[in-house]
């Protein structure tokens, strides 16, 4: 009966969505006094000691609501007078972050499942994947009173070294931002507001608070602003999250052109805008520019802004504008329906759902009939990561899971035979260091891993004789605040190279495979080792089925289908941004803080312009481990019949796929586009579209279509303001891969001005930027 009161509830009581009418908002405004206006422009909330001061607001007109949901990030105020509740928000990208305990209920744990990183889910390039996934993450909210998620989290992963990168989806914003679409209605669809961050260019953590990006107006449009520009236009988040960095000069979140001009006249964004936490400097800048909320609030915010409206500095009218934008996206919240949440998602079936994507999320990236390996195969495991298991990263994008499935216990609970003795080794060598590294005293500080074991030679002969195969589990960690280093981090260390040889060398000469996994956040370097494997398994850091979700693609229960979101350069300093990377001191005389949350005034120049990722490798014949977009299978595929066929602005790419080998398996069909040529240089071609194929049984076939519009096809020319399509002849090449091509077909198209722009956002400075047309002089 309850239950059964509770879905009526939930289907005709709360309203899914429901939207408030302009007259009921405006009345409620009306109502409010200048206090209570701005105890809803200023949040509250992340109560940890030391780091947030004790609210100013009064009790009279504002409830106190810090630790509505412990652990959450923030809230908004309640308004006892108005009947407004609190709402909650919430990290983050791969789990609800809150506290997995609560003083009220002491016999109740509020774990929540850790799903793959962002990294892993975009790998999939399966829009429906990370679509159940956020609607999963939406239903997990709903149950442990989250109204707002803090995620999903699209910045562009510029360079391997980025400290977030695991949180964001690709270097290439048509993969992000349609994946963070898919995310984001996933989300929506169960009542919960998705955030989408870090609005924009926050793609390194050194000194990110102080950081001024310089970027180009073209680089902005067509590679940084693009996937949030995707995700608005195709998922219409709840909310934006402005981030820590000035964009060229200006704070993000003080940047009217940045969360006005661009973000709501020209891509209508409807929701409202929540800085980062403290970020920004000064409040009223922030209201005028359309930066709704400040989060998590400080007391000198909320005087700063009723000083600022006393003195006519800041008009009401702003304030009202931005209440609005607020109270519009909280009337749709559970908080606001007056759900009461049962404290118990289904976390047995999100199970299956995290399994699931991080089994999608694992790329094949080398296999020279090492894989698939049958059940009963005596493995060596070797590498701290199999038995310490990398979930996710740190920071605010860490998750309070209730386990963490390791891959030693996937592969056991999928039937191989580990051997024993190196099981066990590995367990109390693990143990004893463990121990002798300090526990973090916060969340946010970064994981140390254990260091690498080596085995002399004789153990490993004895090793190989013993067993059938070698695994080895290479691990690695990173997260917010920090950005990695290239040495013992990007590249191996010593002990990893030698170990890594040295299994080879033992495992070989008896005939025995080696296969390696990586459990990586980020980009790391392959190039001066692949060679000593017969088998990479790229799983990135797969949440807390790991182990279950790697053993069901080591044994061959599932194909593996996922492929490269990001390069994998040869040397780091092939990666173009690699030159400015992480930007530099304005004042190299002020010594670097010891605390990596300092930070100093800073500037990074985006000088490799639109050439991030495969745009530069591809353009200027820069050869790489492996390129964007690549992945093996256990099958292969044929690719038949391209079509195209235009109607009006849309382009329909049809074409057909066959399962040539001999087990069912999945493709992933990339369109990249190679441009006519025109006046301006552009990139040698670009990702304009994807999709993946149902499972297919060995010798079937499924006929793909691919729909794109001519307008996605053009630049930004920063001399007109505005997006430009040139005439000529324009190149759709369907590919496994970047640089795979299977299918190719030529299109003649006019020309055309597509959309015509304000100048916004625009460099102070000359930025020297990477040409083409400069190399070959
Ligand atoms: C992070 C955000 C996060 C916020 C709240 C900040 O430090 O940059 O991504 O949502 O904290 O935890």
């Amino acid at each position: 009966m309850k239950n059964l009161i509770l879905c009526l509830f939930v289907t005709f009581g709360i309203q899914l969505n429901a939207q408030i009418t302009d007259d009921k908002l405006n009345k409620i405004v009306d109502q409010l006094s200048l206090e209570e206006k701005v105890y809803l422009v200023v949040g509250t909330g992340m109560n940890i000691p030391g780091f947030s001061e004790p609210s100013n607001a009064p009790q009279t007109v504002v409830g106190m609501t810090q630790d509505k949901i412990p652990g959450a990030a923030g809230t908004s105020y309640a308004n006892k007078k108005q009947g407004l509740p609190a709402v909650v928000f919430a990290d983050g990208p791969a789990g609800i972050r809150i506290s997995p305990t609560r003083e009220e209920f002491p016999n109740q744990t509020f774990y929540a499942t850790a799903f793959p990183i962002g990294t892993s889910i975009s790998s999939s390039w399966n829009i429906d994947i990370a679509k159940e996934v956020g609607a999963a993450f939406g239903r997990e909210a709903r149950e442990y009173g989250v109204d707002f998620l803090l995620a999903p989290a699209l910045n562009i992963q510029r360079n391997p070294l980025g400290g977030r990168n695991f949180e964001y989806y690709s270097e290439d914003p048509v993969l992000g931002g349609k994946i963070t679409a898919g995310f984001v209605n996933g989300v929506q669809s169960e009542g919960i507001g998705a955030t989408i961050k870090h609005f924009v260019a926050n793609n390194s953590e050194t000194n990110r608070s102080e950081l001024n990006t310089v970027v180009s107006e073209r680089a902005l449009r067509e590679i940084y602003l693009k996937g949030f520009e995707i995700a608005v236009k195709e998922s219409q988040p709840w909310s934006v999250m402005s981030s820590y960095n000035k964009i060229n000069g200006v704070p993000a979140s003080e940047n009217e052109e940045l969360l006005t001009k661009i973000l709501r006249d020209e891509w209508k964004f409807e929701g409202f805008v929540m800085t980062d936490w403290f970020g920004g400097k000064d409040a009223v800048a922030q209201m005028k520019a359309g930066n709704d909320l400040l989060m998590p609030g400080t007391n000198q915010q909320s005087a700063n802004i009723l000083e600022a409206i006393k003195n006519g500095d800041l008009k009401v009218s702003i304030l009202d504008r931005n209440i609005k934008h607020i109270l519009k996206q909280y009337f749709k919240t559970y908080s606001f329906n007056n759900y009461v949440p049962n404290g118990k998602p289904d976390l047995e079936a999100h199970k299956t759902i995290a399994r699931n994507a991080a089994i999608e999320g694992i790329v094949l990236l080398k296999n020279n009939n090492a894989l698939p390996l049958t059940n009963n195969t005596k493995i060596a495991l070797f590498g701290v990561t199999s038995v310490e298991t990398i979930s996710g990263g740190t920071g605010s994008g860490d998750v309070n899971s209730a386990y963490m499935i390791s891959i030693a216990d996937g592969l056991k609970n999928a039937g191989f035979i580990l051997d024993a003795d190196l099981v066990s080794e590995y367990d109390t060598y693990v143990k004893v260091e463990r121990a002798k590294i300090p526990p973090k005293k916060i969340f946010f500080e970064k994981d140390i891993l254990v260091q690498e074991k080596l085995w002399s030679k004789d153990r490993l002969e004895a090793l190989a004789n013993n067993n059938d195969v070698a695994v080895f589990t290479l691990g690695r960690t990173s997260g917010e605040f920090q950005d990695r280093e290239v040495e013992d981090d990007f590249n191996l260390t010593a002990d990893e190279l030698e170990l890594i040889k040295n299994i080879s060398t033992a495992f070989h000469s008896k005939n025995k495979k080696f296969i390696i996994i990586l459990n990586i956040g980020g980009v790391i370097e392959t190039q001066s080792w692949k060679k000593y494997t017969d088998a990479i398994l790229l799983t990135w850091q797969p949440g807390q089925e790991a182990g279950n979700a790697i053993a069901d693609i080591v044994s061959g229960k599932v194909n593996p289908s996922g492929k490269l979101p990001v390069t994998f350069p040869v040397t780091i300093d092939n990666i173009a941004s690699s030159k400015n990377f992480p930007g530099k001191v304005l004042d190299p005389t002020v010594p670097k803080p010891n605390n990596p949350m300092a930070a100093l005034p800073s500037e990074e120049i985006y000088e490799e312009d639109i050439y991030v990722g495969y745009r530069y490798f591809d353009s200027f014949n820069v050869v790489s481990s492996f390129p964007f977009g690549y992945g093996l299978s256990y099958t292969n595929f044929e690719y038949s019949d391209l079509n195209i066929t235009q109607k009006e602005d849309d382009l329909y790419l049809e074409c057909k796929v066959k399962n040539v080998g001999d087990v069912e398996g999945k493709e992933v069909i990339q369109l990249y586009v190679k441009s006519a040529k025109g006046t301006i240089e552009k990139p040698e071609k670009e990702l304009k579209g994807f999709t993946k194929t149902n499972l297919l049984k060995a010798g079937e076939m499924q006929e793909i279509s691919i729909k794109i519009s001519i307008n996605d096809l053009g630049y930004y020319d920063t001399i007109s303001n505005s997006w430009k399509l040139d005439k000529g002849t324009y190149k759709f090449i369907i590919s496994s891969n970047s640089k795979l091509p299977k299918l190719t077909s030529d299109l003649p198209l006019k020309e055309k001005i597509i959309s015509t722009t304000q100048k916004l956002l625009s460099p102070v400075v000359e930025i020297n930027k990477l040409s083409k047309q400069l190399m070959v002089e």
